[in-house]
């Protein structure tokens, strides 16, 4: 249905880890599946948005009436979301992003080392979230922030120094909580707001109360 409480927004949003190539049979990776991204897609098709996915997993279906791009390594990810932003009302990095890529792919794969060791020199990628930020035109920007201590000092660092209008973050230490679960336990943090801590549940269940939240902010509503 397209008369939801974002009808005729476009919501563009990033899911899953990315893959950075070693070599043409090897990958640096994370944990990340994906599964908050994509209840996020769903949650904010069924308020009536336009739905952008950029995607970084395969293990996935698409999600029906979704605008789905694959794409694997952070540099393609920070493509395809400046391409979105000056069409995006809301953007959101659900995205796990790695921090560090090869400073460069090799082209054929790498052989064992005689001398037992082999060095990898990484490059630090760009903070898209961060540069989504500077880059902004009055788009509602969220950010995710994984932690597993001083989970509210970091969120509220986080929140500042990327300049995003919210930042969800959860402490995935606790069981049950983000990576790879189809749970997660939240705290809400913006920029006007105290922080919110929501209880453990399903992330499609979390999915919709998060696009509820955004789309009250958005559309300047009051919270029932
Ligand atoms: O700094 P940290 O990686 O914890 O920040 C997490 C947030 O920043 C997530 O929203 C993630 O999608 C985003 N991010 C990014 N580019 C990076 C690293 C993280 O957009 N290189």
């Amino acid at each position: 249905q397209k008369n939801g409480q974002l009808k005729g927004r476009h919501v563009v949003i990033s899911a899953g880890g990315t893959v950075e190539a070693i070599d043409p049979v090897r990958y640096i990776s994370n944990r990340s599946s994906g599964k908050m991204g994509y209840a996020l897609a769903r949650a904010a098709v069924e308020q009536g948005a336009d739905v952008t996915l950029i995607s970084a997993t395969s293990q996935l279906p698409d999600p029906v009436g979704v605008r789905t791009i694959h794409i694997q390594s952070a540099q393609e990810l920070s493509e395809q979301m400046f391409t979105a932003l000056p069409h995006a009302d809301v953007i959101i990095m659900a995205a796990a992003v790695s921090d560090y890529r090869m400073a460069q792919t090799a082209q054929n794969k790498i052989k064992k080392q005689d001398s037992g060791e082999l060095n990898l020199t990484l490059v630090e990628n760009p903070d898209i979230l961060a540069q989504l930020g500077s880059a902004k035109t009055g788009q509602y920007l969220v950010g995710f922030a994984a932690e597993t201590q001083n989970l509210m000092t970091y969120a509220q660092n986080k929140l500042k120094k990327k300049n995003a209008d919210m930042l969800i973050a959860n402490d995935v230490s606790k069981d049950q909580v983000g990576f790879g679960y189809d749970t997660n336990q939240v705290t809400i943090l913006t920029k006007d707001k105290e922080p919110e801590m929501l209880p453990l549940q399903s992330k499609i269940t979390l999915a919709r109360e998060i696009m509820k939240k955004i789309s009250i902010a958005i559309n300047g509503q009051v919270e029932k």
